[in-house]
């Protein structure tokens, strides 16, 4: 079993970055946690040692300064946990350039940042990279088409790590989640959707995802899978997680694409 002694969490202030955080914490581990926000100490399990970082990971020189901060306490990690990230909603015809690049800088161009940052710290442990993709990597939800492309980009984004990090002995995996209660879904950032024959699909599509991820599983259980999955010996670069989401991902496999589309069409359309 790999040792999880040292990790750095992006996203750690809030829902599964936050489980993450009091996992790690509890099992003794050194976390470092970059987010905006900083809490009280109290917010987080009172176990292991933590280190709240402030750090926008779309400002580049926040990022540096963060790992700066890092490197002044120690000269590796084990485990990247690259989860930080949020949602949009609306229509591919309604959604403004400006809106999109945001999701992509957030979900996807930053966390590329901080995984360049890191390298020489996982490399010194032959560490892992862990990043927070979604089901909807896989399954493309309308209205959420930016969210989804963002998340598949981290799938892609894993499986060319794996290759590209060998001789550094590091591993990445992407681990898709599907529906969590967490703040994700206050946090989402909803685009009116103008186009007269979308508005009502659109709000009906959504409604329905939100309902779905406030009744979904709660981040401490999907934490706990998330560390279990990083102590692997030799984890695999994709995952689903929870029984009835990878029957979604082995059935969107299997199934002929028109079909397995027109079912989340059905669902979310
Ligand atoms: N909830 C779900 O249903 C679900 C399902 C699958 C995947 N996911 C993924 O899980 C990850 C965590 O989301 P969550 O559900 O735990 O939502 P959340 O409670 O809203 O947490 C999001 C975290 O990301 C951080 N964050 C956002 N933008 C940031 C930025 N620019 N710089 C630094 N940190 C930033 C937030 O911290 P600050 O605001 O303090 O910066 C917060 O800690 C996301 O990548 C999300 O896409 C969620």
């Amino acid at each position: 079993m790999f040792h999880i002694r040292k990790a750095v969490v992006t996203g750690g202030s809030s829902g599964i970055g936050k489980a993450l955080v009091d996992t790690l914490l509890r099992e003794g581990c050194e976390v470092f946690s970059l987010s905006r926000t900083i809490r009280s100490r109290d917010f987080f399990v009172q176990m292991g040692e933590l280190h709240q970082i402030a750090c926008d990971i779309t400002d580049g020189r926040a990022v540096e300064n963060a790992f700066s901060q890092i490197a002044e306490q120690t000269d590796f990690f084990d485990v990247l946990f690259s989860n930080a990230g949020y949602g949009i909603s609306g229509s591919v015809v309604d959604t403004p350039k400006e809106q999109i690049a945001r999701q992509f800088d957030v979900n996807v161009f930053a966390a590329v940042e901080v995984i360049q940052q890191s390298i020489p710290f996982l490399a010194r442990g032959k560490g892992r990279i862990v990043l927070t993709s979604s089901v909807a990597a896989v399954v493309s939800l309308p209205y959420q088409s930016f969210y989804s492309a963002t998340k598949a980009s981290l799938n892609m984004l894993a499986l060319a790590l794996n290759t590209e990090l060998k001789p550094y002995g590091i591993r990445a995996v992407a681990i898709m989640p599907g529906d969590a209660a967490t703040s994700f879904t206050e946090n989402r950032e909803k685009i009116a959707c103008e186009a007269p024959l979308l508005t009502d699909r659109c709000q009906r599509s959504v409604a329905r995802m939100e309902h779905d991820e406030r009744t979904g599983a709660s981040p401490a259980l999907i934490a706990e899978r998330f560390v279990r999955i990083a102590k692997k010996n030799a984890p695999k670069p994709l995952y689903g997680i929870g029984l009835f989401y990878r029957l979604v991902l082995l059935l969107f496999k299997i199934l002929p694409i028109r079909f397995a589309n027109w079912v989340v069409g059905r669902m979310y359309g």
